[in-house]
């Protein structure tokens, strides 16, 4: 999904503030537990760095986790990506009486997906995200520590030969998901193409008529 772009909170703050709606990414769940340093984030890792998926178990598992005691209206980010995360989803969810009211497809050609995700730098302590051509970082104040400059790196997953890798995975084991969404009547395809702020309005519009 979109940037935040300079100057504004992140998508997760945007689609609190725009729409109530608390953001679970699980790319961002499985680098806390790396953070963290606990058993999960270390398995997790060397499936992440080389851009694998992270086996279903252990990542529906960690949902089932963070929506334990509830967790309001969820927009999932990442997740599912294979149809038994879907599967585990659907039973989750029929758990705790909360349907899946839109299933959100951003349709973005691959060799721009890779021109994204090759020119991301991340500020390791605030977490904000920059693109070198799209997005550059210019100088803003790192929102985590007052009056310093954000501190910039590449994700691992982010050098070319795991960026190939994560397209190929998407392709035969995340492209699935199309057709076992559409069955259901429950997906919505958006135009990801454009700047960030144009698919941020999309996914809001799609968001709100769902
Ligand atoms: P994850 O963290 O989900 O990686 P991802 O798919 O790359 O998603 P991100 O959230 O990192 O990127 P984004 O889509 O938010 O893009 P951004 O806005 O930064 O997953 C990482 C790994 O964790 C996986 O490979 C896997 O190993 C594991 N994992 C996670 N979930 C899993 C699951 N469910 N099952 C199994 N394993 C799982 O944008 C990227 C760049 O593009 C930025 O630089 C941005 O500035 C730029 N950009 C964005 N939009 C635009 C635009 N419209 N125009 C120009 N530039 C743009």
């Amino acid at each position: 999904m979109g940037p935040p772009g300079a100057g504004k909170g992140t998508q997760a703050e945007r689609l609190k503030a725009d729409l109530g709606l608390a953001h679970i990414a699980t790319g961002d769940l499985l680098r806390e537990e790396l953070a963290a340093g606990t058993a999960l984030g270390r398995e997790a890792k060397r499936h992440m760095d080389a851009g694998d998926l992270v086996p279903d178990a252990v990542v529906i598992g960690m949902v089932r986790e963070r929506l334990k005691g509830g967790a309001g209206n969820v927009l999932f980010d990442g997740f599912p990506r294979t149809v038994p995360q879907a599967e585990a989803l659907d039973g989750l969810l029929v758990e705790i009486g909360a349907p899946v009211d839109a299933v959100l497809l951003l349709d973005v050609p691959r060799d721009e997906l890779a021109r994204r995700l090759g020119g991301r730098w991340l500020c390791r302590a605030c977490g904000r995200s920059y693109h070198e051509v799209s997005a550059p970082y210019a100088g803003e104040p790192c929102r985590a520590a007052a009056g310093a400059a954000c501190d910039l790196y590449q994700r691992d997953d982010d050098r070319p030969e795991a960026v190939a890798n994560r397209l190929d995975v998407y392709d035969t084991q995340t492209a699935p998901l199309v057709g076992y969404y559409e069955a259901g009547g429950r997906m919505r395809r958006i135009d990801g193409q454009g700047t960030a702020d144009e698919v941020y309005e999309r996914i809001q519009a799609a968001i709100r008529a769902a």
